[in-house]
């Protein structure tokens, strides 16, 4: 038996013995593993005619948005329907949060109704934990302000896995602007647990000094740099961020056009990274600034497979959360 199939069935057997998915800090090198096991099992349904299974038949998933979304509401919902959950989709305005009812008001009124796991994006960094603890309902963050956004980081992960061998000791630059980034966060945590050389950068102003201090006691390394140069320099990935303007309350740069001008991913930039670079962006990807738009539409480009594996990734998080293994994911799929 090689080495790998003992890793494989390890991972089949451990399992995610959590009440709720808060971010990726709190989770192990193991869990990660299993979530990307689960999620790549899940994949192959999405490609069937019919793109059904059975497995979480009678559960109900509540996306409860106070932020704007278009992938991570939709592919939550899309998840929980491809596995026969009912899925249920509220936003801040249209809900009694526009008439004043606080956040855990509306959290508890949701409970009354026995949802089995609430899917939440709030502004606020913190907003889905405090959930987490006075709700007896499963909590998933779907993106809390600046914090953590998990799910991101594990699809981005599923998708480098579709092309490259291993994480481990791949060079990875994430570039832009980090200090109001969860999707940076997030990916930090995730890609240096599993032992990547992250090179993070930016403007000085988008740049948190604390930063490398974030991966201490992680398998891989973290840079951080203003350099763009220095960050791309033979990288096996690059991840671009969106500058998030509606999180910044003052000027961090001169102007969009001098953003564009030091820090975007253009063609000439791109050549210092290795010839089999791939190119990566959560979205929504603000075209001609963070990256050029033959950068997004071109060969290196995965933003959509990202978006792709969000689906999977996410079915993984709602089957796991609700008591379901790695191991029988495979199964659910293979028997349907
Ligand atoms: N990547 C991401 O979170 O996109 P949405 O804001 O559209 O969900």
């Amino acid at each position: 038996m090689t080495i790998l199939v003992i890793l494989r069935i390890i991972l089949t057997i451990v399992a995610f013995n959590h009440k709720d998915l808060l971010g990726i800090k709190d989770l192990s090198k193991e869990e990660i593993l299993s979530i990307l096991d689960t999620a790549k099992s899940f994949k192959e349904i999405s490609k069937r005619p019919i793109k059904k299974v059975p497995s979480l038949r009678g559960r109900t998933i509540i996306n409860l948005f106070f932020e704007p979304s278009t992938r991570t509401r939709t592919s939550f919902e899309i998840a929980a329907k491809r596995l026969s959950a009912d899925a249920i989709n509220i936003s801040a305005s249209t809900s009694s949060v526009s008439k004043g009812e606080t956040l855990l008001d509306t959290a508890r009124n949701l409970e009354a109704m026995c949802p089995d796991v609430i899917v939440m994006r709030h502004s606020s960094s913190g907003a889905p934990h405090q959930l987490a603890r006075i709700c007896k309902t499963s909590i998933v963050n779907a993106g809390d302000g600046a914090h953590e956004h998990p799910t991101q980081a594990l699809l981005d992960a599923l998708t480098i896995l579709d092309h490259k061998k291993a994480i481990e000791g791949l060079e990875i630059a994430i570039i832009g602007d980090i200090t109001h980034s969860r999707v940076a966060r997030s990916n930090l945590h995730l890609l240096a647990k599993l032992g990547a050389n992250l090179r993070i950068s930016g403007p000085p102003t988008l740049l948190p000094p604390a930063f490398e201090r974030l991966a201490e006691g992680y398998s891989g390394s973290v840079m951080v740099t203003p350099s763009i140069e220095k960050a791309l320099r033979n990288a096996d990935v690059v991840m671009m961020l969106r500058v998030q303007l509606e999180r910044q309350a003052s000027a961090y740069f001169p102007s969009l056009k001098e953003y564009s001008y030091f820090y975007g991913l253009n063609k000439k930039r791109l050549e210092l990274a290795k010839s089999d670079v791939i190119v990566m962006h959560p979205g929504p990807v603000n075209r001609g600034i963070e990256i050029a738009s033959d950068i997004v539409d071109g060969n290196y480009s995965l933003i959509l497979d990202q978006v792709t594996n969000g689906v999977a990734v996410r079915m993984a998080v709602l089957y796991l959360i609700t008591g379901g293994s790695s191991a029988n994911a495979q199964k659910e799929v293979l028997e349907r």
